[in-house]
């Protein structure tokens, strides 16, 4: 049976850091919706408007959309033997289609919450620059890259700062998170399915305790 990794946990949690380290390791395809929403930057279609609209309130994208790209996406081949998810399910109705999927794809869900204090979660989005190219993760205060806003690999190419990074987004992606994902950890707790992981320590250490969950 083939594994859907599940990485939930706060905006800012470290997800997509993780995501990445166990795309690479595992040689499993990352699926981030953040990613796909934010691949629509260009597009001047009404959906793609109203979808920036939303991500810059910090708020959620209907549930009907993200359900139907995370299928398109996950029919895809190279999900047969599984795939990491990097902010989805972040609903209920999103939990429940995930299931019905892994059914019918003939997979086990093994969902992981990064756990970290709120406190913390602001510097991580507002320290946060990212790789056009690449899409690598780095951090101003945490991990900043090895010359002032360039990225390491790429060395001609200056580091992005995501437009719903700015404090007063972030502040309404966290009440978004308290309110309609955080319910989420109860329902897979309540399967006994949930693993936690403590989100405040080195990645490569956060790393290898998901490795071992997963694998
Ligand atoms: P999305 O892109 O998924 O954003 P998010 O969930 O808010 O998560 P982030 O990407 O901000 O953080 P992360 O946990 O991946 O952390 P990262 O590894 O980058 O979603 C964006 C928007 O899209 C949503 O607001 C919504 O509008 C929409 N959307 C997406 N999915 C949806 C869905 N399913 N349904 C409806 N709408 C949806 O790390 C953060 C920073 O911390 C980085 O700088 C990194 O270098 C640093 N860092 C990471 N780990 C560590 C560590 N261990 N120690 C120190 N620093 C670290």
């Amino acid at each position: 049976m083939s594994k859907i990794i599940v990485l939930m946990g706060a905006p800012g949690a470290g997800k997509g850091t993780q995501a990445r380290l166990l795309q690479e390791r595992l040689k499993l395809p990352q699926i981030s919706t953040g990613d796909i929403f934010r691949a629509l930057k260009d597009s001047q279609t009404p959906l793609a408007m109203e979808v920036r609209e939303i991500m810059a309130q910090g708020r959620l994208v209907p549930d009907e959309l993200t359900i139907r790209l995370v299928k398109e996406r996950t029919s895809q081949d190279d999900c047969r033997n599984g795939y990491i998810l990097d902010g989805f399910p972040r609903t209920p109705a999103q939990a429940e289609s995930l299931e019905s999927l892994a059914t019918e794809q003939g997979n086990e869900i093994f969902p992981v919450l990064i756990d970290i204090p709120t406190e913390i979660l602001e510097k991580r989005m507002t320290g946060r620059r990212n790789c056009p190219v690449c899409g690598e993760i780095y951090n101003v205060y945490f991990k900043p890259p090895k010359h002032d806003n360039v990225c390491d690999v790429h060395t001609d190419t200056q580091l992005a700062h995501r437009a719903d990074d700015n404090p007063e987004t972030v502040k309404a992606r966290l009440i978004t998170y308290e309110e309609q994902t955080r319910p989420l950890m109860n329902y897979y707790r309540s399967r006994g399915l949930l693993r936690t992981v403590d989100g405040n320590r080195d990645p490569e250490v956060i790393y290898k305790e998901i490795e071992a969950i997963v694998t």
